[in-house]
This record gives C-alpha cells, structure tokens and sequence, in this order.
C-alpha cells in the first residue's frame, strides 16, 4: 500500500490559490488538477485538505457508505452549520434514518398529487406571466418564481401578503449567508444577518406548525405534522421547521438552476424547441399519469443535469480509513463525490462535452450504477428528485405548448458560477414569444 503522503499535489506556493480556483471556475480547477496529477489528488480548500478523485467506483463506494465508511454530517458541516443546522445532509447513520424514513411520508404518491395540482397551476402561471413581458432576466425569474412555489406548496402561505414576504425575505438572507467568507455572525454582516433570518423565521413556522396540527391544510408542513415511520415515530414542532427551512434551500436553488440551465441549451439547440412543442401539444392538460409519457422533456431536462448539473461535487469525511488507486487514506480525511466529472467520463458517455438527449433513449446513463448523479446516490440520495422532475416537466409543457425563446444576446458569452450551485453569473436575457 502506498502512504498516503504519496498522493499528488501541488507545491505549496500554488496550492494557497486552490480556494479561488475553486470558487473562480469548479469544473476547471477539478479537471486540470486531474490531468496534472492523475486519478487522484490531494488539494486545499478553504483551510481543509481533500483528496479528490472522479473515479466512478470510488463513487460507488462512498455512495454506498457500507459500515459507514463517510459521515455525510461532517462534509457538509462547514457549510450549513450556522444556519441550517439539522437538515437531513447534517444527519448520519441510524440517526438520519429515522428522520428520512418519516420525512418520505411527505413524498409519498398522496402528497405527490396534492402537489402536482399545485405545480400544475403554478407552472400555468408562469407561462402566462412570460408571454406578457419583454425581456427576462431569467435566473432571477425563476428563482423568485420557485420560491413562491415553496412558500405555496410547503408552507400554505403566499408570496402576495405580508407574511410570506418577510418569509422570502428572511429565507434569502439565510441562503446567502451559506457562502459568506467570514463565518462569525459580527456588525450585520452577511452570515450575522443569516443567523438573525433564521430566528425570525423558526419564530414564524412554529406559529405555523401549531395552526396546521390544529388545522391541516394541503402543504408540505401539515404533512410532516401527521407523518410517521413504522414505528410510530412522529417529528417535533421544532424538528418540523428545521426540516422544513432544510427542504425549502434545497429545493429551491436547486430547481432554479436547473431550469436556468435548460434555457441555456435550448436557446444554444434550438431544434428541439419544435420537439418540445409538439410533445407539450400532445399533452395539453397533463395528469400525474402522463408525466411519464413526455419523454422529449425528460431527456432534453435529464440531459441539462448531465452537462451543467446544479451540484457540481459534494462533500464527504472518512470516518475509518479506506485504500484509493492503492493509497491508503486515513480516517478523517475530507473527500467528496466529483459530480460533473462522473457526468463526463468518456469510459462511460459517447462524447460527454456534446448536448445529446438521445443518448437516454440509448441507455448511456446506465453504464455505471454511479455514471449519473445530478440527484446523489446512495442514503441521502436527493428525496425530492421526483417532485423536482415533475416541477420541471409541468413547467415545460405549459411554457412551450404556448411560447417560443430565444436570446436577447445571441452572441454574449455566459459566465458561470458554478459553487455553491450552477448559475450565470450576472444576467441571462431571455425573450419569449407565442409560437406563430
Ligand atoms: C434539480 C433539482 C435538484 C437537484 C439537482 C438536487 C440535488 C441533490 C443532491 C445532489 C443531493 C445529495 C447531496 C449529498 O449527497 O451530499 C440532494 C439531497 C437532498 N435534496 Fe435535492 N436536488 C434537487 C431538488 C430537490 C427538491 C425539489 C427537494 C425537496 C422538495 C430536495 C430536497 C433534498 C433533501 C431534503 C436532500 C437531503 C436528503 C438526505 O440527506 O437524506 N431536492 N439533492
């Protein structure tokens, strides 16, 4: 076994740099750091070192965490901690089951139709409001948009008045605290004023968590006041909002990015507009049944995830040691799962830099368990990829059953931030019009 100070890296007078590189570009950093040293390598990042790799079974083995190799908990730590402390991603072993298997009442077939209805006439909503404006900003669009949707679809409030303005408003401030550089809550800076959102709104959803026990209505809260696993084990009003807030950032950001994303390749492929149209004909008024039949969606969508996947890594810490490529790692050491690189192996996809929906009529994804993850793998596998894919499909077909889009700029080049997730950064001008 080789030791595990044998695992390249850069010198120490470029590898201070490796947080900006990250930051700067993540899919570039990772990539020439593994055409510079190999399969695997070792990196700083923000104080910590990694050892990183792209490997598809080494993937599978920290996805598959038998005898809890990983604690996902301690990955994630440094980024949620603060200010979104007890979601599922900051729960291990036999503790995260229990939470998991009473949050999955939430999204079981009932809940999924309530939610469907939900979607539906918010999806309708949106393809109307585009059609009567000139330009779009659209990642700020939809992201103001999905966020209305979750405070409908998960908490039974509104966007319209006032309560679920400040919601919004505080829900922000915590999500951007996320990526604050200063992590100590001081003179209102960014991570103090995530820290103060977070109080106001855990104020706001116990309130709320007690109308529903009294009063249930048809949202995500008033689900998890009645969900139990099979032991009859139920969640706490305070577990409830935890989960909640938890849900509501990953859900949202999320979504958003990868609609934004689809945007990008459908205004660069523009042929598979008149695809979609004539799919999005076929199913004019859609029922939860038939969101399986609109395979032009799904694949075009799927293939969005492939090629600009809204998580592009995530984190992990050993919790015993294990051998990588015959290195031997020991217990503590901080890795994570190369998303996007798994998306373009070439041992696994036909010319992965190439957009090609087809290729999951052809099946490439099922090259490897682990060749395709937008959505995880594994235990804390994403719970919401369902209702995600139904968010997206819904919203497809009411967009471009009615509406073309195109660029206002055809020829400006669109920069990415691609951490914490995928989005452009600044604008990303888009003008819809009826499909004559
Ligand atoms: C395109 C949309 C989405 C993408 C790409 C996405 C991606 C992911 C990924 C990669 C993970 C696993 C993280 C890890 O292993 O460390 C995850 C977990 C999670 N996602 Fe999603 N997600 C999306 C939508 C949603 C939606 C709509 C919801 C909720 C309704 C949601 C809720 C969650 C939760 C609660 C977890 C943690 C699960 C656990 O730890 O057991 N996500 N998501």
């Amino acid at each position: 076994m080789k030791a595990y100070h044998d695992i390249p890296k850069d010198p120490w007078f470029q590898s201070w740099k490796h947080s900006l590189q990250f930051v700067s570009n993540t899919t570039d950093f990772f990539d020439n750091q593994l055409l510079k040293h190999g399969q695997i390598f070792r990196c700083q990042l923000f104080g910590y070192e990694y050892v990183r790799t792209k490997d598809a079974d080494i993937t599978a083995k920290l996805y598959k965490n038998s005898q809890d190799l990983v604690s996902t908990a301690n990955g994630w730590a440094p980024v949620f901690e603060g200010v979104f402390p007890n979601g599922l991603l900051l729960k291990d072993g036999k503790h995260h089951l229990v939470h998991r298997r009473i949050m999955q009442q939430a999204f079981n077939k009932k809940a999924m139709l309530v939610y469907f209805d939900c979607i539906k006439k918010w999806a309708d909503d949106v393809a109307d409001d585009l059609k009567s404006k000139q330009n779009v900003d659209f990642f700020k669009y939809i992201k103001d948009k999905t966020l209305d949707l979750s405070l409908t679809m998960f908490l039974g409030i509104s966007s319209k008045d006032e309560l679920g303005q400040g919601v919004a408003k505080s829900f922000v401030a915590m999500v951007a605290s996320t990526v604050a550089i200063v992590r100590k809550p001081m003179f209102n800076n960014c991570y103090h004023r995530g820290i103060k959102a977070r109080a106001h709104l855990m104020g706001v959803f116990l309130e709320l968590v007690k109308q529903r026990r009294n009063n249930p209505g048809d949202d995500l809260i008033s689900f998890l006041c009645t969900a139990t696993d099979e032991e009859n084990q139920a969640y706490s009003d305070e577990q409830i909002v935890d989960h909640i807030i938890f849900t509501m950032m990953a859900a949202h950001d999320t979504t958003a990015s990868s609609l934004s994303s689809f945007m990008v390749q459908i205004t660069e492929h523009s042929q598979w507009q008149q695809t979609l149209h004539q799919e999005a004909l076929q199913f004019r008024d859609p029922n939860y049944e038939q969101l399986n039949a609109m395979s032009v969606a799904e694949h075009v969508y799927k293939e969005t995830l492939r090629v600009m996947p809204p998580i592009v890594t995530v984190p992990r810490v050993l919790n015993t040691p294990t051998d990588m490529f015959g290195f031997s790692i020991p217990a503590g050491t901080r890795t994570g799962v190369y998303i996007y690189g798994a998306h373009h192996d070439p041992k696994y996809w036909t010319n992965p830099h190439i957009f090609d929906p087809k290729r999951f009529e052809r099946g490439e994804d099922k090259n490897h368990a682990f060749c395709y993850i937008p959505f995880g793998g594994g235990v804390h596998k994403c719970i919401g990829m369902h209702l995600g894919l139904m968010e997206a499909k819904l919203v497809i077909q009411a967009i471009f059953s009615k509406l073309e889009v195109e660029r206002v700029d055809p020829q400006a080049q669109i920069k990415y931030a691609k951490v914490p997730i995928w989005h452009p950064k600044g604008k990303f001008e888009l003008r819809f019009k009826s499909v004559s």
